[in-house]
């Protein structure tokens, strides 16, 4: 093979690559919207300027300070409280919420709890992926 067919086969197989790339990440991301629908769609929205369901909007929960959304009128004094004494959405913080709100934030009121690790990675990832 000459050096134009190398260079050829190169460029194909990198294409290749950055295909298989970028289909594997397009299906993460379809696998996190959908378990974060199915997990917490019910009360969560993530549409900027949809109706407020029982829980806020998260579409800029990531990296946001807790209890900190003007629109949402029905936080509870113990997460603002936790949100004005410095609570931010990391992932870690994120995933000790979605294991047990009550344990993170004592009087906190979301009554929803995934024991799943895989389940709250992709449900984070996908908050995550909203805000980037
Ligand atoms: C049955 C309803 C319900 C479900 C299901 C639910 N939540 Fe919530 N969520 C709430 C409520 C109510 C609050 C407000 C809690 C408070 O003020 O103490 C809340 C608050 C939050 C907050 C804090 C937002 C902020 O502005 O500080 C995050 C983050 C969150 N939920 C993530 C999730 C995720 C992720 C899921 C799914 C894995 C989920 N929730 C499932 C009801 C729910």
């Amino acid at each position: 093979m000459g050096p134009k067919a190398r260079v050829a086969v190169y460029v194909a197989l990198l294409g290749a690559a950055a295909g298989q790339l970028s289909t594997s990440w397009a299906a993460d991301l379809e696998a996190a919207k959908a378990q974060f629908l199915k997990s917490c769609g019910t009360c969560h929205t993530v549409e900027k300027g949809a109706p407020v369901r029982q829980g806020p909007n998260l579409a800029t929960a990531f990296g946001r300070k807790a209890g900190s959304l003007e629109e949402f009128p029905k936080y509870s004094d113990a997460l603002k409280r936790a949100g004005a004494g410095g609570l931010v959405w990391t992932e870690d913080k994120l995933d000790q919420w979605i294991t047990n709100a009550g344990l993170l934030v004592p009087g906190a009121t979301m009554p929803y709890r995934q024991a799943d690790p895989d389940k709250r990675k992709l449900v984070i990832e996908y908050l995550k992926s909203l805000t980037q």
